[in-house]
């Protein structure tokens, strides 16, 4: 595999891009492809056969693109299709429960930590299993929050809304003396100041895309195959309007987009 094959990265829609913003900021002489399942976001309401098989056709899609390395950067499928994910596409690959679980235990003094994510995340218990993979006595609370998604695709992530939500979603987590939250979903970054300001001075935030976006680099960095070009390009692939992917992504991404292809995905068995 060669250094210069691009980094694909998939996720259900827009919120991946916050991953990519990391890994441009990290390894900006990087190539990205980027696929966004946009026709069929959220994932995160979804039954664990139905992201699986989603999961599927974006991983065989990806590794038709030539790349030399996978980033599952949604939360949703990390949890419930990751496996699904590598039977498609044989390149090395990193979702983002396994990083967020590392650093939250680093993080946590008490031994209480916060989770938060769609339904299907934290059905999935996939963060207890990777906390307590690595720290047995360590208790994982979590709890959905699936208001937070279409607050931050609306750009409502300060002010009076987000902030009630954001303190009836974490009053229970609150109550259980956690003091590291993780954030476990890719749209949740945007409102991180809202709710570190609703968990207090006193609670570490994690969030997973950064986690993920550091491991990415290392490894590539570790199997000597980093790209050092000077600047790295990005392409995109959507399956639904590019035309919002690219006003909302923008957002997410703090970049302009340009580059944005419309795809139809093809059913895999
Ligand atoms: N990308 C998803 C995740 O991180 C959030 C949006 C969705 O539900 O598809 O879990």
């Amino acid at each position: 595999m060669s250094n210069s094959a691009p980094i694909g990265v998939f996720d259900s829609g827009i919120g991946g891009l916050t991953v990519v913003s990391e890994l441009m900021r990290l390894m900006p002489g990087e190539d990205i492809v980027y696929l966004g399942d946009t026709a069929r976001v959220p994932y995160g309401v979804r039954s664990p056969d139905t992201v699986r098989r989603y999961a599927a056709e974006g991983a065989s899609f990806l590794r038709d693109r030539g790349i030399k390395f996978l980033v599952v950067a949604c939360n949703t499928v990390s949890a419930v299709g990751l496996d699904e994910v590598a039977r498609h596409c044989d390149v090395p690959l990193v979702g983002v429960i396994e990083p967020g679980a590392r650093a939250a235990v680093a993080a946590s003094k008490a031994g209480h930590v916060g989770v938060i994510g769609t339904e299907a995340t934290i059905t999935s218990r996939a963060y207890v299993k990777a906390i307590n993979d690595i720290d047995s006595s360590v208790k994982v609370h979590g709890n959905a929050c699936p208001l937070f998604v279409p607050l931050a695709e609306e750009g409502w992530t300060e002010g009076e809304v987000p902030r009630l939500a954001a303190e009836r979603y974490l009053e229970g987590l609150k109550a259980h003396g956690i003091d590291v939250l993780v954030l476990g979903c890719t749209h949740y970054p945007l409102l991180r100041p809202m709710l570190a300001l609703v968990m207090g001075k006193d609670t570490s935030i994690i969030d997973s895309a950064s986690e993920t976006a550091r491991e990415v680099r290392d490894t590539l960095e570790k199997d000597g195959l980093a790209n050092e070009a000077e600047q790295g390009r990005a392409s995109f692939f959507v399956t639904d309007s590019p035309e919002k992917f690219q006003s909302v992504g923008e957002r997410f991404l703090k970049h302009n987009i340009k580059d944005i292809n419309k795809v139809v995905l093809k059913e895999v068995c």
